[in-house]
């Protein structure tokens, strides 16, 4: 911690309780800092609504986790960081981080033939924020995204380890098994909960990116860059 440490809270929002994921890597890699989390569970599941939808409900959230005086937001969540993160970061004042980014990071430098495969939310896959920042960091990679809407309920339900959610999972990979893949980003909040299931059916030549987790770590980086 350094000496000047901030004693604010992080604040880190998802659409429901699959933020918990990244909320658990915070505290693993950040275990002096305190946060404020809001899952928006009344609203939930952000995957399926529109962008203006959701980035209305991520600049309504993150003006609630602002009057809690926190020092920087963590945009835990996939869809809202793939529609609402330019919209946050024009709103507020303090540093704003995504999941996107530090996902991409991760990916990229384990994929040096450049083939990198996305999963997540019809939003987060519709919107095409995760090949934009792919396209960014490494020119020229092929990227392939598949959207999974059923795993979330599949999860919810208890069903991580199913024989449906692994029937529903075999279909969904199908494309992206035979792509000759390098790295897969995990891009939802919830996919960190069926990580045995996808790298069993990935196999151990495909790196999966875990994006709460990578984003964590960019904010341990940003709070160490600003003495905070
Ligand atoms: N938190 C959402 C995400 O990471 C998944 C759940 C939802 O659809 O709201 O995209």
């Amino acid at each position: 911690m350094p000496a000047t440490h901030d004693p604010r809270p992080i604040g880190v929002f998802d659409s429901g309780l699959g933020g918990l994921t990244s909320l658990r890597e915070v505290f693993r890699s950040l275990p002096s800092e305190s946060v404020v989390y809001f899952g928006d569970t009344a609203r939930v599941p952000y995957g399926n609504k529109s962008s203006a939808t959701v980035i209305r409900f991520s600049l309504e959230i993150a003006s609630f986790l602002v009057k809690q005086n926190i020092k920087c937001l963590l945009v835990a969540c996939n869809t809202s960081s793939s529609y609402a993160l330019d919209a946050l970061g024009a709103r507020l004042s303090i540093p704003v981080i995504g999941v996107i980014e530090p996902s991409v990071k991760a990916a990229v430098a384990a994929s040096p033939r450049g083939r990198v495969g996305v999963i997540g939310t019809l939003g987060t896959v519709g919107s095409g924020a995760y090949p934009a920042a792919i396209a960014r960091a490494l020119p020229g990679a092929s990227v392939i995204s598949r959207a999974c809407p059923l795993f979330v309920p599949l999860i919810e339900e208890g069903w991580s380890d199913h024989p449906v959610t692994r029937a529903v999972a075999e279909e969904y990979l199908t494309e992206l098994r035979s792509a000759g893949l390098e790295s897969l980003i995990l891009g939802c909040t919830h996919y960190p909960l069926i990580t045995p299931l996808l790298a069993s059916l990935m196999g151990p030549a495909v790196k999966l990116v875990d994006s709460g987790a990578e984003a964590a770590r960019a904010v341990g980086l940003l709070l160490r860059q600003r003495g905070q």
